[in-house]
């Protein structure tokens, strides 16, 4: 069994009965709906999902679990998502992918929520190894990146994987990769970029993590707030 999938079976321990469960996106998040579905053959568990991207959706269906959509919302138990980078303090980056609105909407819904990572991932500040993912209205790009870049901000518009476009998030927004001076702690430019007209959402998930389970070489550890 590999870390991801450690983390993901650790994670899903916490899953009882009649919940409301939030499932994340990437191939953790995977591992714990593919246990999520185990559980529920066979050992009769009764739970209903919710989805943070269509990718998870089908995934999710395909097992078998009920998904309910978003609209249908407005609390849910848990939500257990994986991540890109995380800091001891519990602050997350994520957004890799395409689908950070919706994973960060579903974080603040939960009453808990829990991230699933390997070791590896951990880093002294966010944005140390990734560029921070950052969700605009593509109208507003040059006006959002101007602003960003007045905040000490550098980077520029996300290509598509062909190189031949700009990739567009599942939200329909374009996303700006942003790399900023490390002086600014999680908390404050979690507070600037949510500040910032025509930011539609960002990839710093902070104070929003309930409990990080860390898997290293097979041996999950679990960090509670
Ligand atoms: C999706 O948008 C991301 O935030 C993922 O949750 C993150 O990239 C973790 O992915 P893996 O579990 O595949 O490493």
């Amino acid at each position: 069994m590999n870390d991801k999938q450690s983390v993901a079976i650790a994670a899903a321990k916490h899953v009882q009965s009649g919940m409301l469960v939030g499932l994340g996106t990437g191939s953790t998040a995977n591992y714990f709906i593919a246990e999520l579905a185990r559980r529920q053959r066979e050992d009769a568990l009764k739970i209903t999902t919710a989805a943070s991207s269509l990718v998870t959706t089908l995934y999710a269906q395909s097992l078998q679990l009920s998904v309910v959509a978003m609209e249908q919302l407005s609390a849910i138990d848990l939500y257990v998502d994986g991540a890109d980078e995380f800091s001891a303090d519990k602050t997350l980056l994520k957004g890799r992918g395409s689908d950070l609105v919706k994973e960060k909407l579903l974080a603040k819904a939960a009453k808990t929520f829990i991230a699933v990572a390997e070791s590896s991932k951990q880093v002294d500040y966010i944005g140390q190894k990734f560029p921070i993912p950052i969700e605009v209205l593509p109208g507003a790009w040059q006006l959002a990146k101007r602003s960003l870049e007045d905040l000490g901000g550098l980077g520029d518009l996300r290509q598509n994987v062909a190189k031949d476009g700009y990739w567009v998030s599942s939200h329909g927004s374009l996303v700006l990769d942003m790399r900023f001076d490390p002086m600014h702690d999680a908390a404050q430019l979690n507070a600037l970029i949510n500040n910032t007209p025509g930011v539609v959402e960002h990839g710093i998930f902070f104070g929003l993590c309930d409990a990080l389970l860390i898997a290293n070489n097979g041996t999950v550890s679990e960090h509670w707030a």
